[in-house]
């Protein structure tokens, strides 16, 4: 894998993936024990922020550090305003041994990694989240006391989206049965979904879309993501409407009839006041709680922070893989 990007999980086989979750879980285990084999030691890289991170940016920094690595971070650059991409991709392929990229346009990671030759990273993009779903599977591996072939994974929201997206080829490759369980209007694109649906014939895994909330029954984990994504902001009002029948509560999760079912989220989550936008919607939609309750969010069967500090394994674990001969 050296040498090689990280910009969809489409590009990767379940082979590979399943070697970054082995290699995920090796480091997480080293750091666990005080082993730190700076495997990065005189790498550069370089973090590209177009659009807001909490755990993304973090998880890049601490796991860069761990390993050795030096790291800048950029979000003020000449990059696409006074330099085009290409020639900005031309100039941090020279600087750097690696570039994460997390902004709007997919076509910019594309563009970063066939102009700068060395490996680009996805930290997000309006169309995948592939880092965030590594962290995900290691988390159910953690967590669901069985095969990923045999899990139930519904996703509930809005669908269409990076997370929707990526989460449903993350397990159609690792042959789980994952649910997209959003009004129609939400849901993912007919290509993808069909490009899936052909991939679960040689994994094993199943697709279904469906708007009626008792496909969750069975389910070993509910996912859900944000109503409104970064840079969809005017979308609040439209998406409420659609979603509010789709907020993940208490009653969610005991339609499973799974007492171990497992709540998950990529997180930032609107499950209280404590925020401003969280606010500003209370004031203007009098909603309290967005895609998931404070009880859901809180309770025993939440996974969400094991979930977030899976960010940065898995992050180590692709830049090691992508940087190093590790895993070849
Ligand atoms: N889940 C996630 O990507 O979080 P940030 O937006 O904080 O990076
Ligand atoms: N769908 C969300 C994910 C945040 C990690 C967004 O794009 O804002």
């Amino acid at each position: 894998m050296k040498g090689n990007s990280f910009l969809t999980l489409l590009d990767y086989t379940p082979e590979q993936i399943e070697k970054l979750l082995d290699l995920s879980a090796q480091v997480k285990n080293e750091k666990k024990n005080g082993i730190f084999p700076l495997r990065l030691k005189n790498k550069n890289i370089v973090l590209i922020f177009e659009k807001t991170s909490t755990r993304t940016r973090c998880a890049f920094e601490t796991a860069g550090y761990d390993e050795g690595a030096n790291v800048t971070f950029l979000s003020n650059s000449q990059m696409g305003k006074k330099e085009s991409l290409e020639d900005t991709a031309k100039v941090l392929g020279r600087f750097y041994d690696g570039i994460e990229f997390r902004g709007f346009k997919q076509e910019t990671v594309e563009k970063l990694a066939l102009y700068s030759g060395v490996p680009v990273w996805n930290g997000l993009t309006d169309m995948y989240h592939p880092t965030q779903v590594l962290a995900d599977l290691l988390t159910i591996r953690e967590h669901v006391k069985k095969p990923l072939s045999q899990t139930k994974f519904v996703f509930v929201g809005d669908a269409r989206n990076n997370m929707g997206n990526s989460l449903m080829i993350g397990c159609a490759k690792m042959g789980m049965h994952f649910v997209a369980l959003a009004p129609k209007e939400l849901f993912p694109s007919e290509e993808l979904v069909m490009k899936m649906k052909e991939l679960c014939k040689k994994t094993g895994g199943t697709i279904t879309l469906s708007e009626d909330v008792s496909s969750v029954e069975g389910a070993d984990v509910i996912y859900t993501d944000v109503w409104v994504s970064m840079g969809e902001e005017d979308k609040f009002a439209e998406r409420i409407k659609l979603l509010s029948p789709y907020k993940v509560d208490s009653a969610m999760m005991e339609r499973t009839h799974n007492k171990n079912v497992k709540f998950m989220h990529c997180l930032p989550s609107f499950h209280d006041l404590e925020t401003e936008v969280g606010k500003k919607v209370y004031e203007e939609y009098g909603l309290k709680e967005m895609e998931v309750s404070d009880e859901v969010f809180r309770s025993e069967n939440s996974i969400v922070f094991d979930e977030a500090e899976n960010r940065m394994h898995t992050i180590k674990a692709v830049m090691l893989a992508t940087m190093t001969d590790i895993l070849d």
